[in-house]
């Protein structure tokens, strides 16, 4: 059995972020999201990885290598544009060949691992295998609809009167059944070849579609919100580890993980959370579910429930939370006289002030 992961499409809800960068390489307790999707692939027996990538080909490149630290071994797939998940299928063709593969979105995340599917589909082996979960607001969601026996009967790509409340996740099994199914449908309104009409297909030749209610917890991280989300259920999750420095005058309380190279300087850190090497806190307080990466600065500042990505600083602002920051971005204050804000703000940058 192989995986196919796809590292490419737009990113267009996680803009400015991923105008420069891979949303899928986005920190979550300062590891990027599509680590902990390799590492449930190779936890499931799977060695032979097939990575969808697009216009940041090389920095997933550059991160994921050949794959031999996470004990897989990576082929890279260029795709020319994000042109649907089934597109993806599509391409993978023949690297694919004749095996059962599982297809993992890079840029989800599920806790607990994917190893219990993987094995229920190797036992019962029907055509093609989907994960559901029950979601509050079904419509940005491929929605799936169930007979009583719970056999899959049908499948929509976000649907203005959802039949069910059973979204999809990113996570799909398949036997070589699907690239029939692939070859066989059109682009959608969107223009891109959607999974959920692949599947479709499927089901209406009378193809064995079974699914799976996912049993643990399950996010896309395509949004902000999600993203912090995720970001507080690994924390939640993280031991105390104190290998940098903490001087006598900070303060770290609880699940606090303080990576050798830091630096904690009168400074109160509340965990969980989690400080990159090279970083330095002062005369700051860094609370609850929050991740700062790498050679970041954070002074005479508060910072809560938030990422801050590698190289960026954040002076003398107050307090900050629920807020995503990139890399290389400098947070100060304004001077008091004029009352003014000054910004240089990126195209799709998100900005909400307190006056
Ligand atoms: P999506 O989140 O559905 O699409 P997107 O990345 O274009 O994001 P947005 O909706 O914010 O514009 O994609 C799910 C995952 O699949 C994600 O990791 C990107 C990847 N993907 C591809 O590799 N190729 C594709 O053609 C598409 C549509 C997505």
């Amino acid at each position: 059995m192989k995986a196919l992961v796809l590292s490419g499409g737009a990113g267009t809800r996680l803009r400015p972020i991923t105008h420069t960068s891979a949303k899928q390489l986005v920190p979550v307790a300062n590891k990027p999201v599509l680590f902990y999707g390799l590492e449930s692939i190779a936890e499931a027996g799977i060695t032979d990885v097939g990575m969808i990538v697009g216009d940041t080909a090389d920095e997933i490149r550059e991160a994921v290598g050949d794959g031999s630290k996470f004990g897989l071994d990576v082929t890279y797939i260029p795709q020319e544009r994000p042109l649907g998940l089934a597109h993806a299928v599509l391409i993978a063709r023949d690297y694919l060949g004749d095996d059962d593969f599982v297809m993992y979105l890079g840029d989800n995340f599920i806790v607990g691992g994917i190893t219990g599917l993987v094995d229920e589909f190797r036992h019962n082996r029907p055509d093609a295998q989907i994960l559901l979960t029950r979601v509050a607001d079904p419509r940005a969601f491929g929605v799936a609809e169930l007979d009583a026996s719970g056999q899959v009967i049908g499948l929509e790509e976000k649907p203005d009167r959802p039949k069910s409340d059973l979204a999809l996740v990113g996570v799909y099994l398949f036997t070589p059944l699907i690239h029939e199914a692939v070859r066989a449908i059109e682009p959608s309104w969107r223009g891109e070849l959607e999974i959920t009409h692949a599947l479709q297909h499927l089901i209406d030749s009378r193809a064995d579609v079974r699914c799976t209610l996912v049993k643990g917890y399950w996010k896309d991280t395509g949004n902000v919100g999600d993203m912090l989300e995720v970001n507080r259920t690994v924390l939640e999750g993280v031991e105390r580890r104190i290998d940098g420095d903490v001087d006598d005058a900070s303060e770290t309380i609880g699940r606090v993980v303080v990576e050798e190279g830091a630096r904690i300087v009168g400074s109160r850190i509340v965990g969980p959370a989690v400080i990159g090497s090279g970083t330095l806190v002062s005369d700051s307080y860094v609370g609850p579910f929050t991740s700062v990466a790498e050679n970041c600065r954070i002074t005479d500042s508060e910072l809560e429930f938030s990422i801050v990505l590698r190289d960026s600083s954040i002076q003398g602002v107050g307090r900050i939370e629920s807020s995503l920051i990139g890399r290389h971005v400098e947070v100060t204050p304004a001077p008091s006289v004029p009352s003014a804000h000054r910004f240089v703000l990126g195209d799709h940058s998100k900005v909400q002030i307190t006056s």
